[in-house]
């Protein structure tokens, strides 16, 4: 059989990546130009930065994949490109990039929402996973649980109603002086720090909501932060900003664990009750904050007691890349979601955009 390269863009944030996948599951080539260290010192993603770097990398970048893949623009069948949700400047890169290659290239556009790119990210470690399952997706702009029976066949379970995981990470890094972006370090501090330290709150919202409210644990934290004395004057005297701070005072380690400890239960809960209520026994993890160890080893933990099977991809797939893009666009193209000719030109790109309804 004829194997079908896609090649995918995705420019949402503050990552910029092309890659050809091919086949759906397979990553021919892959490249992705992080801005964590230009971002790191806002101890958050600028949109204005973010959009200008992207501008500056984006055509590098896919030369770069074209000649490491060895494959002609003949033998692309169609570029896939996230058109949202994300930020707008940044979007706007990709999507325009995407329309110039396929105007001058006569392939067709396959629009694909961001979020979809990161339940794909699955396919690409485990090509032949059956539907259904339950997707838990955590990054840093999304927080929200699907059931997913087929390619293009999601069902919205709830999200956030304020800041994602990844956000809530990021911030009460800010708050502890740990620079950005928040995931890794937290997880990182937590390994040797206390979890049970501060009983931080846990929001569970209303009985079999499966939504999640992450601002009231961060303000929590804040409020902690500020009634210790000692912790604040150590923060106050300024700790490193470095992306793995080498010295830490233990207090401020067992915050962050302490809060890494709430956040995890919840998306545990959440995710083990969505198996539960579906009758679901495979479980996909992904985005960002799938790469959290204390995430991975409780949801194991949650997930055998119910014979649930948890599936992630590696870190580089858990957070944003083309390949899930590439790998979205190749089953959207199968069930001929795709733009072609003049139908193009009008595509613009959506900052908020659901899934699944
Ligand atoms: O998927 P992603 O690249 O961005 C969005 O689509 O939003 O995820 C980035 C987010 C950041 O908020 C970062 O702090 C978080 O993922 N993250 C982690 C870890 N690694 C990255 N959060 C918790 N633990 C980690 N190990
Ligand atoms: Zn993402």
């Amino acid at each position: 059989m004829r194997s079908v390269n896609i090649l995918g863009i995705e420019s949402s944030c503050d990552e910029t990546s092309v890659a050809i996948v091919r086949d759906g599951v397979q990553i021919v080539a892959q490249e992705i130009a992080s801005q964590i260290a230009l971002h790191h010192r806002f101890g958050g993603v600028v949109p204005e930065i973010a959009a200008r770097k992207s501008m500056e990398t984006i055509i590098p970048i896919l030369e770069q994949v074209m000649l490491e893949s060895g494959i002609d623009f003949d033998d692309i069948e169609a570029i896939a490109v996230t058109i949202g949700p994300g930020l707008i400047g940044s979007l706007l890169v990709g999507v325009s990039v995407a329309k110039a290659l396929c105007y001058v290239k006569h392939k067709p556009l396959i629009p694909i929402n961001h979020i979809e790119g990161h339940i794909k990210a699955i396919f690409l470690t485990y090509p032949h996973l059956e539907f259904p399952f339950i997707a838990l997706v955590v990054s840093g702009g999304h927080t929200s649980l699907f059931a997913v029976y087929g390619h293009t066949d999601y069902e919205f379970l709830g999200g956030t109603r304020d800041d994602a995981a990844g956000e809530a990470f990021d911030k009460v890094a800010k708050i502890l002086q740990l620079g950005y972006p928040g995931g890794p370090v937290i997880d990182h501090l937590a390994k040797a720090a206390n979890p049970a330290a501060v009983q931080f709150p846990r929001a569970y919202l209303e009985k079999d909501s499966f939504d999640f409210s992450f601002s009231g644990l961060k303000t929590a934290v804040l409020q902690y932060v500020r009634s210790q004395t000692k912790a604040l004057a150590r923060l106050d005297a300024g700790s490193s900003a470095e992306i793995f701070p080498k010295e830490v005072p233990p207090e401020i380690a067992d915050i962050a664990a302490s809060f890494q400890e709430a956040v995890v239960d919840i998306l545990v809960a959440k995710a083990i009750s969505a198996c539960r209520y579906k009758q679901m026994e495979q479980l996909v993890v992904v985005g960002g904050v799938a790469s959290n160890s204390r995430l991975r080893s409780k949801m194991e933990q949650g997930a055998q007691k119910l014979n649930v099977r948890v599936y992630y991809p590696p870190p580089l797939l858990c957070t944003d890349n083309a390949a899930m893009i590439a790998s979205a666009g190749y089953f959207r193209k199968l069930a001929g979601n795709f733009l072609e000719g003049k139908e193009i030109f009008p595509l613009n790109p959506m900052s908020n955009l659901p899934l699944g309804g």
